[in-house]
């Protein structure tokens, strides 16, 4: 696929980690649509380097910034607009993070210190992200904003823990600023509630390899891969979808609104 849809537009992308991160495919696709973008992640997941190799292929700038840090973040978007040569298109938030799932307290039983550490990292620095940028007016009218999101914000999946109600967080940001920044400067926010996916964030939930299964025979189309959702984001940061805002759109096969499937009930016959 090499559509030219982001021909001429700047962006940052957060959360590539390695090649399996859902930042990964959206920044290989951003370029291969011929975006220009920076590349940014936490201080400590640079350690692990592979990021330095996305950037040479996509021919990036490295910044890294914690996003809780707004001092990181002012750098960030100062910087990006330096090297990008102004104000940027498009943002992807895809950062996700609980000390309460690593190390495997159960909600009832959270570490709340810990619990706060994953409303900012997984849900509140979406607000310093767009605030950043409003303040500094580093993006421009018609911009595109998306964070990634898991149904667990609307419905219980037990495992899912903490980062449930950092997910509600964040969807809400998008719908809040989402009004603001649009009727500022016509920026749009949206979140994309994506299918399980085999990734770093994805693995350390508990049970994931029988969650992936469950939730593939419960999607009329099976979940929803990486690369698709990463075409999805390229669409969204797209001017096809100009008018889309404050929504969360679900890339999740038809998971959402499947009550039950024939496969599912097919395992309870007796
Ligand atoms: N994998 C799934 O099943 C799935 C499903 C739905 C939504 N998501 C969401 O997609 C997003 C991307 O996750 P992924 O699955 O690609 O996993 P991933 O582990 O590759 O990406 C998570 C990223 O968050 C970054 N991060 C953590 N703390 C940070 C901080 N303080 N500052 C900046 N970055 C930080 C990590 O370094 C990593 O790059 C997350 O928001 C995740 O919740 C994932």
């Amino acid at each position: 696929m090499s559509h030219k849809l982001l021909e001429g537009k700047r962006g940052i992308i957060f959360g590539a980690l390695n090649d399996m991160s859902i930042a990964w495919k959206v920044a290989e696709k951003a370029h291969e649509a011929g975006a220009k973008f920076t590349l940014t992640n936490a201080p400590i997941a640079m350690r692990m380097g592979a990021i330095n190799d996305l950037a040479e292929k996509t021919g990036s700038t490295v910044i890294p910034a914690d996003a809780t840090s707004m001092d990181d973040l002012q750098n960030l978007f100062t910087q990006s607009q330096e090297v990008l040569g102004g104000k940027v298109d498009f943002v992807l938030h895809s950062i996700g993070m609980s000390p309460n799932v690593r190390k495997k307290k159960h909600y009832t039983g959270l570490n709340h210190e810990w619990y706060k550490q994953t409303l900012d990292v997984s849900g509140m620095s979406f607000h310093k992200v767009l605030q950043v940028a409003y303040e500094q007016d580093a993006i421009n009218d018609w911009g595109s904003v998306l964070a990634l999101s898991y149904i667990a914000a609307q419905r219980i999946f037990p495992d899912y823990n903490d980062m449930a109600d950092a997910k509600s967080l964040l969807e809400s940001i998008a719908r809040s600023f989402g009004y603001h920044y649009g009727v500022k400067k016509k920026v749009r926010i949206n979140t994309i509630s994506q299918s399980p996916t085999v990734t770093t964030a994805g693995s350390g939930v508990k049970g994931f390899d029988e969650f992936i299964a469950y939730s593939e025979n419960m999607s009329p189309l099976g979940n929803a891969s990486a690369e698709a959702c990463a075409d999805y984001c390229i669409a969204m940061f797209s001017d096809l979808t100009k008018y889309v805002t404050m929504q969360n759109l679900y890339h999740d096969g038809g998971f959402s609104n499947t009550g039950v499937s024939a496969e599912v009930i097919e395992k309870f016959a007796k």
